[in-house]
């Protein structure tokens, strides 16, 4: 029988929320609502289904948030416009757009518009270098998320094989920083496997940890990990189904085949997914404290 302990990111995620009450109180008690704006290029499916739950997070704790939704086709310097009017506009602590952008705007471009003390995902180049060099200001969400997971499971990283497995500024590479500075809570030795690695399973045989954040549904198998592996899924995959939303949600780790192989993995739904949402509600609560110490 599998005893595999479940990392519940809806566990923690409420325990999140819990410990900001007290400092959303404080704000609001200066007269401040925390106050994020989501903007939106086109009509990517799952991208609505975020921030759609992101924007129905915010309202439930009594914060604001304005979801701004863009035409697919608008041009560069029209959206670094409008950015720019949010970074002036004192309602907003934080902004954040959402990505995957169309192919015809220039990602790294924008995002360096929104002002780095907005940067509530943490994508500026101004807080990449900050977490670069050990001085983080916004964390991005799901791999501050998934360290806290780990602080909260007491599940120490010191010395182990940390390996994560995808390279993006999203999640790979803040990942791989935050895993190996050299802090109590971290001090791992990280590996990063990508898509040009080659024989992938030199590398997870020997991990203690799986971070998988390569979007391919159930590409890790049981026999490619070593037994008693903590394992974190960030996969959060479409795969059809014959159900009423005709898809279901899939990991990277074929769960029949891990299950009596790892000690411990986040589930797919109600694992990693929670906590980007309460680590983005924690920067931008952070957000309104720090531009409270500013002004
Ligand atoms: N798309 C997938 N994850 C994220 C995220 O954490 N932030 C933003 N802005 N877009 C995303």
């Amino acid at each position: 029988m599998s005893n595999i302990k479940i990392l519940s990111g809806k566990d923690v995620s409420r325990k999140v929320y819990s410990e900001l009450l007290p400092r959303i109180v404080l704000l609001k008690k200066k007269n401040i609502t925390p106050g994020l704006a989501v903007i939106l290029v086109g009509d990517n499916p799952a991208s609505k289904v975020y921030i759609k739950s992101k924007a129905r997070k915010f309202k439930s704790l009594g914060l604001f948030s304005e979801t701004i939704l863009l035409n697919q086709a608008i041009k560069e310097s029209e959206l670094c416009k409008i950015i720019l009017s949010l970074n002036k506009n004192p309602k907003f602590h934080g902004i954040l757009i959402q990505l995957p952008l169309p192919k015809h705007l220039n990602k790294n471009q924008i995002l360096c518009k929104i002002s780095p003390h907005k940067d509530v995902d943490g994508f500026h180049p101004e807080n990449a270098g900050l977490l670069s060099q050990g001085v983080p200001r916004f964390i991005p969400c799901t791999p501050k998320g998934i360290m806290r997971i780990f602080k909260h499971y007491k599940i120490s990283l010191d010395g182990k094989h940390v390996l994560v497995l995808g390279r993006s500024n999203i999640v790979g590479r803040p990942m791989s920083l935050l895993t190996s500075a050299k802090i109590d809570s971290a001090n791992a030795t990280t590996t990063v496997c990508h898509s040009g690695t080659e024989n992938i399973e030199n590398y997870t045989e020997s991990a203690d940890v799986v971070i998988s954040a390569i979007g391919i549904p159930g590409y890790l198998k049981g026999s490619m990990l070593k037994t008693d592996a903590v394992i974190i899924d960030v996969g959060i995959n479409r795969v059809k189904t014959d159900n009423d939303k005709g898809y279901s949600l899939t990991g990277d780790f074929d769960w029949n085949s891990i299950k009596n192989i790892v000690s411990a993995a986040t589930p797919v739904p109600g694992g990693v997914g929670p906590m980007t949402i309460a680590m983005l509600v924690e920067n931008t609560v952070e957000a309104a404290e720090q531009m409270i110490a500013i002004s």
